[in-house]
């Protein structure tokens, strides 16, 4: 069954008068548990395809849906209310608040999504114990490692049990061990929680641990044919 699909999209950017056209005619369907990878070079535009399906921009034309909720029929909140209860986000760079500890940020999408209960610290100490950092939970991110701050990232993508979690380049900025390590998190959590996973990446050896690998080409999306 289709957990996110998407019909005909295309999306194009406004430059001062000009307009840069990045994807073109996207259709593709990804069932829910199936663990896929977006691969394609530099600028091909795997981030902009990532950002719309994570309802963080809008498309130019065409149809988005997530769980049976097409996101051009939705308005800014109710789109705002699907992203923060159905998908999780790990950007590149963790983008965790420097300003709170790291139990708190994995805490805060429950909060703005009012999903928020007496069991949601229980279940944001669980899970940071699950990413391996059970004793730095009242580190703020500036007293983390890249490493455990893009751990935490991961803990927060999962805080609301998304049906869908969408990584750009999760471990972009990370060295090869740390990269492993948050990698191999991602797909074990993934898989214990029946998620799907989406994960842009450059990492091959990561693409190919995937079932699918979906290739962003000339403004289109196609499998991967050399699998
Ligand atoms: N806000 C914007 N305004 C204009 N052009 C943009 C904007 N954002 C991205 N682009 C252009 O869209 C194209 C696709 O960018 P995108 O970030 O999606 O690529 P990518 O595949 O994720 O690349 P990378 O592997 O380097 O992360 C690029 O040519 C980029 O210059
Ligand atoms: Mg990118």
């Amino acid at each position: 069954m289709s957990i996110l699909s998407t019909n005909k999209l295309a999306k194009s950017y406004a430059l001062g008068k000009a307009s840069v056209p990045v994807l073109h005619d996207v259709t593709l369907s990804i069932n829910a548990g199936e663990q896929v990878a977006l691969v394609g070079p530099s600028g091909v535009g795997k981030s902009t395809l990532l950002h719309l399906l994570g309802a963080l921009d809008r498309a130019t034309s065409g149809e988005i849906i997530c769980d049976g909720q097409e996101y051009s029929k939705l308005s800014s909140d109710d789109l705002a209310q699907l992203r923060s209860r159905k998908i999780g986000f790990v950007f590149q760079s963790h983008h965790l608040l420097p300003e709170f500890t790291a139990l708190e940020n994995v805490l805060m999408p429950a909060q703005l999504s009012r999903l928020a209960d007496s069991n949601s610290e229980t279940r944001a100490r669980n899970l940071l114990e699950r990413v391996g950092l059970g004793h730095r939970l009242s580190h703020r991110p500036g007293e983390l490692s890249g490493g455990e701050c893009q751990r935490v990232a991961v803990a927060r993508a999962l805080i609301n049990s998304p049906a869908v979690v969408i990584a750009d380049e999760p471990t972009g900025n990370l060295d090869g061990q740390a990269a492993k390590s948050v990698q191999e998190l991602l797909l074990s959590l993934a898989r214990e929680n029946n998620t799907t996973l989406l994960i842009a990446t450059h990492n091959l050896e990561l693409a190919r641990s995937m079932q699918r690998v979906l290739q962003v080409h000339l403004g289109n999306v196609s499998e991967d044919s050399s699998r």
